[in-house]
């Protein structure tokens, strides 16, 4: 489902990637773990279509990103790809319901279905409750499931996460950690999450461990 070839990445004179390979099957759910400054949240990036690698291949669902236009990666990334943040990221003038719309308006421009379609996958998530708030009149734990929505609209291929429990209490952590995998079952979907989490570490189905630029 993911296959990176090669990954490179500098910044300016700083070589942060040196050459990563990563093969992730279909329904996996890998978790990538290292210090501070690994190149982790920069891989991801890459990973995920969001920059672009200086040297090698990403492809997704058998798509080599790298040879699609801008247009057709956009497209390519709304659709297959779904990401959750460490800090949600939800547009903070929007409510849950807005938020979670909106990769579904954009794909289909259809606003009554993008309703429809996002309510349901609120409902699922357990926040019927909470359509018509915004961010800042949610808990941490329920801007977090607002953000899983929001990934989860289009029904993605992919889920890529970065340090998305990074930010809540333990409670909330277990939560977020036990949708996930709840997630993988319901939608068969892929998920690569970079985490500090021991016990998130300790039940994914394959674990790399990320230092200076490379797995080792
Ligand atoms: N846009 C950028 N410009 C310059 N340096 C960057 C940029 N993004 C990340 N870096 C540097 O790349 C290295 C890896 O960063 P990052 O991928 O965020 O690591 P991690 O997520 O593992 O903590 C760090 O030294 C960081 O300062
Ligand atoms: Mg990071």
């Amino acid at each position: 489902m993911i296959r990176a070839e090669n990954i490179q990445k500098n910044f300016g004179s700083l070589q942060v990637l040196k050459g990563v390979n990563l093969h992730i099957a279909p329904n996996e759910i890998v978790t990538i773990t290292g210090a501070s400054g690994a190149g982790k949240t920069t891989l991801l990036q890459i990973l995920g279509t969001l920059d672009k690698p200086d040297a090698g291949t990403v492809t997704i669902d058998g798509v080599d990103t790298g040879s699609l236009s801008n247009d057709k990666l956009s497209q390519f990334r709304n659709n297959t790809i779904g990401f959750v943040f460490q800090f949600h990221q939800l547009l903070p003038e929007f409510t849950a319901l807005e938020n979670a719309m909106l990769p579904y308006l954009i794909k289909t421009g259809d606003f009554g279905k993008a309703k429809d379609e996002a309510t349901r996958i609120l409902e699922y998530l357990n926040l019927s409750e909470r359509f018509d708030h915004k961010p800042n009149e949610l808990s941490g734990g329920e801007k977090q499931r607002v953000a899983v929505a929001r990934a989860l609209i289009n029904t993605p291929k992919v889920i890529f996460a970065d340090e998305p429990s990074g930010s809540l209490d333990s409670h909330n952590k277990e939560e977020l950690h036990k949708l996930l995998f709840k997630i993988r079952s319901d939608f068969s979907t892929t998920i690569l999450i970079v985490t500090h989490d021991k016990e998130l570490t300790r039940i994914a189905d394959r674990v790399l461990d990320m230092a200076d630029g490379r797995f080792v």
